[in-house]
């Protein structure tokens, strides 16, 4: 089970076409995903858990500001995707690059991440929690989730990420709140 997540404090918050104009400078998707990566986190405060993601997207869908993950169902995270209405996608400065690899190397099935780690969780309200050493974290509601079907691979070669079939479940959420960390 990980460290019960404290409330937050000295996180400014904004909407997600607020921040894009005003922060572009410290969010390029391709960049951050690519390099830094993210923690894809669910649960509430006294139960919660999360793991180091680097695929997703934001943008526009339904008329609504989304971002987009996937996670596969052998993670401990699927479970508690499955039963939050909210997630969240936290990111990190490249110094917190170790805790990333641990997030992404353990599971929350057999010990406390967070402390392993080094992270300090924190939450915005019960069922959206990130990390005090975060520099940003989009808080997401979700509104929708589909699995990834293998016959409507159009290019063959994405089979490859799947040699154990466990195809990733997709989960679109509206971004309710942009929270960036005061410096
Ligand atoms: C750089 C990196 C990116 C990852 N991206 C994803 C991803 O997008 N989706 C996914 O299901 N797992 C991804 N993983 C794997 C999970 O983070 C990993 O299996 C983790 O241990 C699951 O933890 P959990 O069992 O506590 O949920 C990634 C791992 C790393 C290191």
């Amino acid at each position: 089970m990980n460290t019960q997540a404290k409330p937050a404090s000295g996180w400014d918050t904004m909407d997600a076409q607020a921040f894009m104009q005003r922060e572009k400078a410290i969010f390029d998707p391709f960049a951050t995903l690519s390099n830094e990566w993210m923690i894809v986190g669910a649960g509430i405060a006294s139960d919660w858990n999360g793991m180091t993601a680097s695929w997703g997207s934001v943008g526009r869908l339904w008329n609504r500001d989304v971002a987009v993950c996937y996670v596969r169902p052998s993670r401990h995270t699927f479970k508690y995707m499955e039963r939050s209405d909210r997630f969240t996608l936290s990111f990190f400065d490249p110094s917190w690059r170790s805790a990333l690899d641990y997030f992404g190397s353990r599971s929350g099935r057999d010990q406390d991440k967070a402390s392993g780690a080094g992270l300090d969780p924190v939450c915005f309200a019960d069922d959206a929690v990130t990390f005090a050493q975060a520099r940003l974290c989009f808080v997401c509601r979700k509104i929708y989730a589909q699995d990834i079907l293998p016959e409507l691979f159009l290019d063959p070669s994405i089979a490859a990420h799947y040699p154990k079939k466990d195809y990733h479940r997709m989960y679109v959420g509206e971004i309710q709140e942009v929270r960036v960390k005061r410096e």
